[in-house]
């Protein structure tokens, strides 16, 4: 496992080698102190906790020792020569001495040997200040190079400039090998190897290519781990080294990755893993490390805009006229449609209070329950699904927690591109020997993991996601493979009877679905025994399951696996939904939904509405409001007026997009606060300017439940966080709202979310992080969820009949697109459009197998036409074998690329939650984009033309 956060650690620092969790404590005595530390702790690290810091190049505390460099030397009493420190662990009463003439001699004629090799231009260096090789020299009294520098040597070595982040300059290498540890220990892609051998060895990407064409995928695990200037960012390299740093949580995906951003005044210089960041322990993936050039991007909103209607040009105003204008249509519009018509969006990449505080003005200033939340269209499901069958709308266990599962299933997600630093940690305990299953209709990285053991994937046809896992229980019942002890302590036995009497029967047998999962039987039956042999199984889950007409009963069915087999409660199991973005959970959590307030109360409940109400002085509606696809069909009949959208991109976020766009377009009023001008904010009247992650304080809840701070490290561009406009607009709108800092708001949530009882800021920062529930009962969170009881009492098992979908291949459509996303992309790809991320990926392209392509006559590159009932649209092909034969994917970063016009408004008949997952199409070759992309470019255009002018004219 790896180290909880702990307080007493300097995370700037580096201890050498990695912590040892065993409890035994062990006392040494190094240089005359006398230390305490957890038997297995290496000698370096022993000495490093007292202050005593032993030279070292080639060790790092978040790699396994390696003993290459031997600067690290040490005498032991009793020993003969000198041990290296890092790869030496410390023993009860051992004495140990790190500063002799003998050891100063050794280190010296080391550092004298790197050093002749070196090209002498410190001064110039961009790491000048900031380079362990530059700190050895110092640290072991370097005065003199005796071998001179005229020999062989590197200093002419060609520059790999080819990634877009940073630069390789081999004459500057010392061949420690850190660099190629990290990539295979930390991130486990194994794309550097050192490459030849003596004089000649030197660090190479792949087979000897660039950076760029290797397998790399820019985690820059690398570029941390390089104690010389050989691998550095290019914004070190442009800008010099940074001069303070504020940690802060990444604002891209639910893993939730702390950072250090490291600034030189008030610009940004390198965002840098924050080692006790608990979700990420010091790794991050391209996107959270590097992707962060929008936040200065040209394309900023950067002042208030407000026009009559959307086929008129922008007019920049003040923040009092913008809001003035929002708030006097919105009153305006109550006052002749009714309070019902209007609503309000939260985001899911905003803070926690930042979505509490919308909810809330919706509920109060606006007087109705109409407030949705994108994580609608995502998770919705996890929350039904969870809270019906283990009472709590949220996953089980933290991340670390799949370092003690044996078998992992993972089911429609795809971690490696999706959530890549759970990735990574998934990775490494795959290689320690857990087997893995994976039910996907694609043939994921994942399973090319290196050195992967045992793996298995059951390539199940899109839309058969709930037959494949009442197959998969099926085979535990029959098979007497339940976990009887478990059922019968925590989980309601009727429920239990009824749901083993529905599942025994042979329709849920493998082999009866075959025909449904398109995945044999006896397979199937090999994964289901591995999982319910397995000491410790655990389930991970994305949209590929969630987004489908099935998707709650999916969830509810995986609980049912979990459930039956006893993987809840403790360690290395659990039901692990991975949320997509940044705060999908805390979104959810705040209130977000129409039926619920926050801590998923629900808005029936008298009591818990009583406590609101008395809060908040106003009475709150007992009915739920609209669900955004009930927003939009009550626009479209004219019911629905006016809408207030905070960070979401629901034009291009939303299935069957002309429908959306219908829906806009009827409003009278659409106010977007976004950081940029997206596709919904081509609908609005009212833009405001939104704030990204850099330029406020809150908080953000990732998919383990997990509270981290967001802290402000630069001004406003636009002079207010996201919070203090909806709060304006409030008290514009009549509903006063007076905080002067986002941790009162935290404050009111606690007071009224039992969940969050126990969650403030002091408490933040004295712990870290904290994963909710957080009260009386859990004051310093809960990391495992149902360790010794549930929610609610005892867990249910629920009936999970098997309903096809009505979205079915056939003679018109006979293919199936199931859509997904990449890693160097996220979501509708307005941040990282905007940065060098482009790259890897500057369109969205079809995948389709070989055997259709054949049958079509496509080839690799060529324009497809893509029908489904809901529209049409044109992609290049890319011809692959990840998918199966009938299914073709593509993901929807790009809003040219119109993925959303062709998936349909089937939904989860639960939650509403669309099914973008399977959709029936055709395609063809084309030679030209389709009617919706030509009027799309059209409008772009036009809308783009608004913006200018409204800024020229203000210029
Ligand atoms: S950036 Fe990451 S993936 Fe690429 S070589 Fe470095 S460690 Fe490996
Ligand atoms: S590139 Fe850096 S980390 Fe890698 S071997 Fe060279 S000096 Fe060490
Ligand atoms: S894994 Fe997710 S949270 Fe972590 S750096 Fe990448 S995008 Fe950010
Ligand atoms: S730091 Fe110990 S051998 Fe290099």
């Amino acid at each position: 496992m790896l180290q909880h956060f702990d307080p007493k650690l300097d995370y700037s620092r580096d201890y050498g080698t990695p912590a040892s969790l065993s409890e035994k404590q062990i006392t040494l005595e190094v240089d005359g102190v006398e230390i305490r530390v957890p038997e297995g702790t290496s000698v370096m690290r022993a000495a490093a906790l007292a202050d005593i810091n032993i030279p070292k190049l080639c060790a790092s505390d978040n790699l396994e020792a390696f003993g290459s460099c031997r600067l690290c030397a040490v005498q032991i009493e009793g020993r003969r020569g000198m041990p290296a420190s890092c790869t030496t662990p410390a023993e009860e009463g051992m004495k140990v001495s790190t500063q002799t003439d003998k050891l100063a001699k050794l280190r010296r004629n080391i550092m004298e040997l790197y050093i002749s090799d070196h090209p002498l231009d410190c001064l110039t260096c961009p790491t000048n200040g900031n380079c362990e090789l530059q700190d050895m020299a110092g640290a072991v009294g370097l005065r003199e190079v005796r071998y001179g520098f005229d020999g062989e040597n590197h200093l002419q070595a060609e520059k790999d400039t080819s990634n877009p982040y940073f630069t390789y300059d081999p004459s500057k290498c010392i061949v420690c090998s850190r660099c190629v540890r990290a990539c295979s220990e930390v991130q486990g892609t194994f794309a550097l190897t050192i490459d030849g051998r003596g004089f000649d060895s030197r660090v190479a990407a792949g087979q000897d290519e660039s950076f760029l064409d290797s397998e790399c995928v820019s985690c820059g695990a690398c570029v941390q781990a390089c104690p010389t200037a050989t691998l550095t960012e290019n914004s070190v390299i442009e800008m010099g080294q940074p001069e303070h740093s504020v940690v802060t949580t990444c604002a891209y995906c639910g893993v939730g990755c702390s950072f250090e951003a490291e600034m030189k005044g008030d610009k940004l210089v390198r965002m840098l893993p924050y080692k006790g960041g608990e979700a990420n322990h010091g790794h991050s993936c391209v996107k959270g490390r590097f992707a962060f050039g929008y936040a200065t991007h040209k394309d900023r909103i950067r002042a208030p805009m407000i026009r009559d209607s959307i086929d008129q040009p922008w007019r920049e105003v003040s923040w009092e006229e913008a809001i003035g204008f929002a708030a006097g249509r919105l009153k305006a519009i109550q006052a002749e449609h009714g309070r019902e018509s209007v609503g309000g969006i939260t985001s899911s990449r905003c803070t926690n209070e930042e979505a509490y505080l919308v909810q809330k003005l919706i509920r109060t200033a606006f007087g109705n329950n109409n407030t949705d939340t994108c994580a609608r269209v995502c998770h919705s499901p996890t929350g039904y699904g969870l809270k019906q069958t283990l009472g709590e709308s949220a996953g089980t266990q933290t991340f670390d927690s799949v370092l003690k599962a044996d078998c992992v299933l993972v089911i429609g997600a795809n971690p490696t591109d999706a959530h890549p630093v759970f990735g990574s940690l998934l990775r490494r305990r795959l290689r320690e020997g857990a087997s893995l299953l994976v039910a996907d209709p694609r043939h994921i990285d994942l399973l090319d993991t290196p050195h992967l053991n045992d793996s298995m994937h059951l390539p199940l046809r899109p839309g058969s996601n709930v037959a494949m896992v009442n197959a998969l229980a099926h085979v535990v019942i029959n098979e007497g493979l339940e976990d009887s002890d478990f059922i019968a302590s925590r989980c309601d036995t009727d429920g239990y009877n009824q749901w083993r009497d529905f599942i025994a029967d042979v329709r849920h047998a493998p082999e009866s679905v075959e025909e449904i999962t398109g995945v044999p039987g006896d397979k199937v039956r090999a994964a289901a025994r591995a999982f319910a042999k397995a000491p410790n199984a655990a389930i991970y889950y994305g949209l590929g399951v969630t987004e489908h007409s099935q998707g709650s009963t999916t969830v509810m069915g995986i609980a049912n696996l979990a459930l039956a087999t006893g993987n809840i409660g403790r360690e290395g199991v659990g039901v692990n939904p991975l949320r997509g973005q940044n705060n999908v959970q805390g979104s959810c959590d705040m209130g977000s939904f129409p039926h619920e307030l926050p801590g998923y109360q629900h808005v029936s409940d008298s009591v818990a509405r009583g406590h609101f109400e008395a809060a908040w002085g106003v009475e709150i509606d007992p009915e739920p409001g609209l669900r955004i696809p009930n927003m939009f069909d009550a626009a479209i009949a004219g019911a629905f007026r006016a809408m207030y959208v905070q960070g979401e991109d629901i034009a291009q976020s939303d299935p069957n997009t002309q429908h959306v766009e219908q829906a806009l377009r009827s409003l009278d009023c659409l106010i977007v606060q976004d950081i940029f001008l997206n596709e919904t904010a081509k609908f609005a009247h009212v833009l405001l300017p939104g704030s990204t992650f850099l330029e406020k304080n809150g908080t953000f809840t990732n998919a383990e439940r997990r509270i981290n701070r967001v802290r402000k490290v630069m001004p406003a561009l636009a002079g207010k966080e996201d919070w203090e406009v909806t709060q304006e607009l409030s008290n514009a709108l009549g509903y006063p709202m007076n905080y002067s800092h986002p941790s009162e708001i935290m404050d009111e949530i606690a007071s009224l979310t039992p969940s969050f009882a126990g969650v403030n800021y002091d408490k933040l920062e004295q712990y870290g992080s904290l994963q909710w529930p957080c009260n009386d009962v859990h004051p310093e969170g809960s990391p495992i969820m149902h360790v010794d009881d549930f929610p609610i009492g005892k867990a249910k098992f629920a009936i999970t009949e098997f309903v096809p979908t009505t979205e079915r291949a056939n003679r018109r459509f006979p293919l199936l697109l199931t859509t997904g996303r990449i890693l160097s992309q996220y979501n509708v790809g307005a941040q990282t459009r905007r940065t060098e991320n482009q790259v890897w990926h500057n369109e969205d392209v079809l995948e389709v197998h070989p055997h259709d392509a054949e049958e079509r006559g496509i080839n690799d590159g060529d324009w497809l036409g893509i029908s489904s009932r809901a529209g049409h649209t044109v992609l290049r092909a890319r011809i692959s074998e990840r998918m199966q034969p009938g299914v073709v994917y593509t993901t929807f970063h790009h809003p040219h690329s119109g993925a959303n016009v062709i998936t349909t408004d089937n939904s989860d008949w639960a939650t509403n939650c669309p099914e973008y997952k399977v959709t029936a199409v055709q395609v063809e070759k084309v030679t030209q984009p389709s009617e919706w992309q030509k009027n799309f470019h059209d409008n772009h255009h036009r809308q783009q033309g608004f913006l200018r002018e409204a800024r020229t004219e203000v210029s």
